[in-house]
């Protein structure tokens, strides 16, 4: 549950950071700033309906800059890091205090499973899980397919089959209900390709027209 209220400058602060984040984002294939909303508005649906205390101002300002990393797509599997740098800088420059600074980079150098340290509070694994939601269903294999290069096989097994753990990750009752049904799409969805690359494999070995006399 949410322990407060926003207070006002806090929701002037949120507008501002929305308006960074949303230039920010603009050009970022599967990380695009629909996907940050996504995020942000699952992370509160998830605060509001766990029983633990959340502070509200702290995973709103962690969900908006979550991805901040990714908009530079070298970082990868760091951008976590990356983004926790970013965003320091952009909240002591608004002049946001110590405490929360750290808390809000913590919940962005945690949210990836690639992460190097798990998420620990409750603000953290919070935004992992709304994360991970927007990973589920027939829009999470899409974004994750964005921009990914290789053969359909590579690309199935390295990236559209992984996805299946993403569910398991989760830290809340409440996430896993919220993304049950996606996962049960992307289970159906992963069984249906498997079939179908291993009866395209099977007919490419099947080819015998080389061996005819
Ligand atoms: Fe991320
Ligand atoms: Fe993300």
């Amino acid at each position: 549950m949410m322990v407060r209220k926003l207070r006002k400058e806090e929701k002037e602060l949120i507008k501002k950071m929305l308006g960074f984040v949303k230039k920010v984002h603009a050009h970022s294939e599967g990380h695009s700033y629909s996907h940050v909303s996504q995020v942000t508005e699952v992370a509160i649906e998830i605060a509001k309906r766990v029983p633990e205390e959340v502070d509200p101002f702290t995973v709103i300002c962690g969900a908006i800059f979550h991805d901040i990393g990714r908009v530079n797509r070298e970082f990868g599997t760091l951008h976590g890091l990356e983004g926790a740098a970013i965003a320091e800088e952009y909240l002591e420059a608004v002049g946001l205090e110590r405490e929360d600074i750290e808390k809000i980079t913590r919940i962005i150098a945690r949210h990836t499973p690639t992460s190097m340290l798990k998420p620990r509070t409750v603000e953290e694994k919070i935004v992992f899980d709304a994360d991970a939601l927007d990973r589920l269903g027939w829009i999470g294999v899409l974004r994750g397919l964005l921009g990914k290069r290789g053969s359909i096989e590579e690309i199935f097994y390295s990236v559209i089959k992984k996805r299946r753990e993403d569910y398991d990750r989760l830290h809340f009752d409440v996430s896993r209900e919220i993304g049950k049904k996606d996962h049960e799409d992307l289970v159906y969805l992963i069984q249906e390709l498997e079939k179908a690359l291993e009866r395209r494999i099977e007919e490419v070995e099947k080819i015998e027209f080389l061996d005819e006399e």
